[in-house]
């Protein structure tokens, strides 16, 4: 236990701006500010829909916002110092804490500023400002400035939510027939098709239209190879074990919980497979978490999450429409449920979970499985730390792990933990930007008990 402890102790450093020409560095220098400009046109482009329900009252905010926005641009470009938020949120005093723990392990020189910090922290810093710039200046507080392109996103992959709800339904339909191999290859195979879901998302590409177009289960195979850790056998089998036998003596099987990423077409394929979990009898409940504000330009709200089921349900094709149908069943039974807290939206690693929000850990513990979605956890499951491959992921967790756990994740940062030796210098030779193309994806699963 102490030479655990020791170990946990020796991280490695936070990827950060500071090292000119990593990738974070060419985040917080031209991605981040090209995703400010887009927000303040974006709200800018609002301005009759505000004058339209709140008068000159709502130009006038949208001028303020605006101002503020430019002003948080410009902070970011000349790398200013980080300010504190004076918002008065829930989270406000929680992030203007963790400012002054930043501060701290700077040392008193040099103040907290944006190429000098955690590229996570900044990233999140800036989502939550920009969360700040909309609530201080009401009558437009409730506006989410990335609506109008997760709602794109959703309309532009309709050829493979409907091919996807179409499958769903085929063995549905049929699930009486299917063997307990047929159900595992199932299980595999909407395992990844939420898994790719995940290359859907619109922070990588700068808000820029990043939708599926091709039918996603014709393409698994020829994706299966870019899959660079597979622990889908664990997953199941974590699943399989948590079946307990109920008072009926019939089994009941557990409670799956699945950490949400972005809403549009990776949110369908994680509702498809919630809807095969619930209905091949591997999950009794599923329980969603998702996002209290507009995050990482594509991640799910309360509102996306509600849309995209009423949207679901509306469509003009039987088997989309039947899905939606379903899925609100499920709301309105308590079989799914939505969630959020603000520590989603908050810029901690996941190890920090336990201590500084324990409502939310205790929380997780119920869960039998719970499923990571994509890039932004993973970065947080791992502290967003410069690892080397090789570290297992176990270790890189740093003793977080409320219940068995698996990241499903396309690689859109440079950190990767639990490769084979060698797995890592292979594919910088055939593929340097593998880290960041979202082309490679892992599905890495761990149990408390495995903890190393
Ligand atoms: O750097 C790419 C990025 O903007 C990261 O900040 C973030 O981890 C990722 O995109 C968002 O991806 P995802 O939606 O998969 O979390
Ligand atoms: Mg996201």
């Amino acid at each position: 236990m102490a030479a655990n402890q020791a170990l946990r102790q020796l991280v490695p450093p936070s990827l950060s701006a500071k090292v000119e020409g990593s990738f974070a560095y060419l985040t917080v220098r031209d991605r981040l500010p090209t995703i400010l400009t887009r927000v303040i046109d974006t709200i800018h482009r609002n301005k009759n829909k505000f004058f339209e329900e709140f008068g000159e009252e709502g130009v006038q905010a949208e001028k303020r916002t605006i101002g503020f926005l430019s002003k948080l641009r410009n902070e970011l470009l000349t790398d200013k110092p980080v300010l504190v938020l004076c918002d008065g949120l829930e989270d406000t005093d929680s992030w203007n804490q963790y400012l002054q723990r930043q501060q701290r392990l700077l040392g008193e020189r040099d103040p907290v500023s944006w190429f000098k910090s955690p590229w996570l922290y900044i990233e999140c810093y800036m989502y939550r400002r920009i969360q700040e710039a909309i609530w201080l200046n009401p009558p437009i507080s409730d506006f989410d400035v990335f609506n109008e392109s997760k709602t794109q996103s959703f309309f532009e992959s309709q050829q493979a939510v409907i091919s996807l709800c179409t499958y769903l339904q085929g063995f549905n339909r049929n699930m009486d027939d299917l063997s307990e191999t047929q159900l595992m290859e199932q299980f595999h195979k909407l395992l990844q098709v939420s898994l790719w879901g995940n290359r859907c998302d619109l922070s990588i590409s700068a808000g820029m239209e990043n939708s599926q177009k091709a039918s996603p289960i014709d393409s698994l195979c020829d994706l299966k190879s870019f899959i660079l850790v597979d622990d889908s056998n664990m997953v199941w089998s974590a699943l399989t074990s948590a079946q307990r036998p109920g008072e009926d003596g019939k089994t009941t099987p557990g409670r799956v919980d699945i950490v949400l990423d972005n809403a549009g077409f990776e949110l369908v394929t994680d509702l498809v497979l919630a809807n095969f979990l619930v209905s091949a009898g591997l999950a009794r409940e599923v329980r969603f978490h998702g996002k209290s504000i507009p995050w990482f330009v594509s991640d799910v709200t309360s509102h996306d999450f509600q849309w995209t089921i009423r949207q679901t349900l509306a469509a003009n094709h039987k088997w989309m429409s039947k899905s939606g149908v379903q899925w609100q069943s499920y709301v309105r039974e308590g079989v799914w449920s939505y969630h959020d807290h603000p520590f989603w939206t908050m810029p901690h690693e996941y190890c920090d979970m336990a201590g500084d929000a324990p409502d939310l850990y205790a929380t997780l513990q119920g869960a039998d499985l719970i499923l990571f979605k994509g890039d932004l956890n993973y970065r947080k499951l791992t502290g967003d730390r410069e690892w080397d491959h090789m570290v297992p992921f176990d270790r890189a967790l740093r003793g977080f792990g409320p219940a068995p756990l698996c990241s499903l994740r396309t690689l859109k940062a440079n950190i990767q933990v639990g490769l084979q030796p060698g797995q890592g210098e292979n594919l910088n030779t055939q593929d340097p930007s593998w880290m960041t193309s979202g082309k490679y994806a892992v599905v890495q699963f761990s149990s408390p008990h495995r903890e190393q």
